[in-house]
């Protein structure tokens, strides 16, 4: 049986058990979008119907899907080892992939500690943040500033440093003593950019007023995502960054970027930092570590924070913090794999290679009905919809459903921006037509 014939036993016999994450599950269950197969840029319907994938999954299967050599080595592992504990125990290649993510790291940052998701990366970088402040005596640096628009996954740390009201405003008081920065979007100045905006740069000089609120002292680190991704797309300004770090050097702040979805090559370099050429203290990835195919995610940190936790009796647990599957044996083995195949395939320079080719075609949808603003970075891209009167958010679903069931193409919504970020694998001839079938949902949506 070939990828796109398969049986109709593939679909679910009933809807109604699962209530999915981040969905319209009314709407969904009445026309549901089913996925039964993947096989590199193209996912298929339990029909056998050919979906061409436009987002890596959710920003993460950057090598394409079912790749035959992480396939076999998760089926390897599970054969070999299917679990041990991190907790005081270890397994080889847990440390084999810490070293090798540290070895694509800026210089510096060299300690991994492991989690199973980008929200699990993020609660354990703000703990790492609060924690490594108290073991030095400066335990009164307890402030935690993110910003507008920012997404942080879903955990109370990272709605509370996060800043997508819908994502917050329904839980509560959240974590107390945090700050945000302001966004870095401004469509007058910033309309129909490729790559970063020249404006905006002295949106980071906003961290200087919020240190002379709160006091330095009293403030443990500022964490951002160098690219926000999940709020539609905002590439930083020229410079932006760059100021970020000085102030935070300044003031003796701790800088994370949230790298879930800019790491492993999405913007053309391992990491944003890199391309950015900004050093954090810390970095936070998941997704693309295993391409998707195994949940991991973790926190890259620089020496210092490490040796920071690295003193008093040796028995001593020295961090009280950890998952049961934090550097899971399957994971592990998915992420050595996924290492090799990015590696081999030089997919990371693939996509800088391709940025260009990616900018042109996506920035000729500039003329479309609707169509308000058009950002593109490294392989990923937003296009941003006129809303419907009262009904935000409307004609992006609509884009999405025609796209999904007409067009045969998967894409990705943020309100009403459209936003694509495909495997860093897509051909030439594969841009042009996510292209053009984003092109006919828009005209579809007018
Ligand atoms: C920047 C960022 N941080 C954190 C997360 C949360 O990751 P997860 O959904 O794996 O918890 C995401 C998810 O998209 C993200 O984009």
């Amino acid at each position: 049986m070939t990828a796109n014939t398969a049986p109709r036993a593939d679909m679910p016999n009933d809807l109604d058990s699962f209530w999915m994450p981040f969905t319209a599950n009314r709407s969904f269950k009445k026309n549901p979008r089913i996925i039964a197969r993947a096989k590199d840029m193209h996912y298929y319907t339990p029909e056998g119907r050919a979906v061409l994938d436009g987002t890596a999954g959710l920003w993460c299967a950057n090598a394409g899907h079912n790749r035959p050599k992480i396939v076999e080595a998760i089926q390897a592992q599970a054969a070999e080892l299917d679990f041990a504990p991190t907790f005081q125990f270890g397994h080889p290649k847990v440390f084999q992939l810490a070293s090798r993510v540290a070895a694509l790291a800026p210089e510096g940052l060299d300690h991994v500690f492991f989690a199973n998701s980008g929200s699990e990366a993020v609660d354990s970088a703000l703990k790492i943040a609060l924690a490594y402040h108290n073991v030095r005596g400066e335990g009164q640096r307890t402030r935690l500033i993110g910003r507008e628009r920012g997404y942080h996954g879903v955990g109370f740390g990272g709605i509370s440093v996060g800043g997508m009201s819908p994502n917050r405003k329904f839980f509560g008081a959240l974590l107390a003593g945090v700050d945000h920065l302001p966004h870095t979007y401004n469509r007058e100045h910033q309309a129909f950019t490729k790559g970063e905006p020249q404006w905006g740069a002295h949106l980071a000089d906003e961290l200087e007023r919020i240190v002379a609120l709160h006091d330095a002292s009293t403030i443990a680190a500022i964490i951002v995502e160098p690219m926000a991704g999940s709020t539609g797309v905002l590439p930083p300004p020229v410079g932006y960054l760059q100021r970020l770090r000085a102030i935070c050097d300044k003031y003796g702040l701790l800088l994370i970027f949230d790298e879930v979805i800019t790491g492993f090559g999405r913007l053309g370099a391992p990491f944003a930092a890199e391309r950015f050429g900004v050093t954090p203290d810390m970095i936070c990835f998941a997704k693309g570590i295993t391409s998707g195919s195994v949940p991991m995610g973790g926190v890259i940190v620089r020496k210092g924070i490490y040796d920071a936790f690295m003193k008093g009796p040796e028995h001593a647990i020295e961090f009280f913090h950890g998952y049961t599957y934090s550097g899971h044996p399957l994971a592990a083995a998915a992420g050595l794999a996924t290492l090799d195949l990015y590696a081999e395939e030089g997919l990371f320079a693939r996509a800088k290679t391709m940025e260009p080719v990616w900018a042109e075609a996506v920035h000729g949808l500039k003329g479309l009905p609707n169509v308000l603003d058009i950002r593109t970075i490294g392989l990923v891209a937003a296009i941003d919809l006129a809303s419907k009167p009262d009904a935000v958010g409307k004609r992006a679903f609509d884009a999405l459903n025609h796209a999904f069931f007409e067009g045969g193409l998967m894409l990705r919504t943020a309100g009403d921006a459209l936003v694509l970020t495909p495997p860093l694998v897509i051909s030439e001839a594969e841009i042009g037509e996510v292209v053009e079938k984003t092109a006919q949902a828009i005209r579809a949506v007018a």
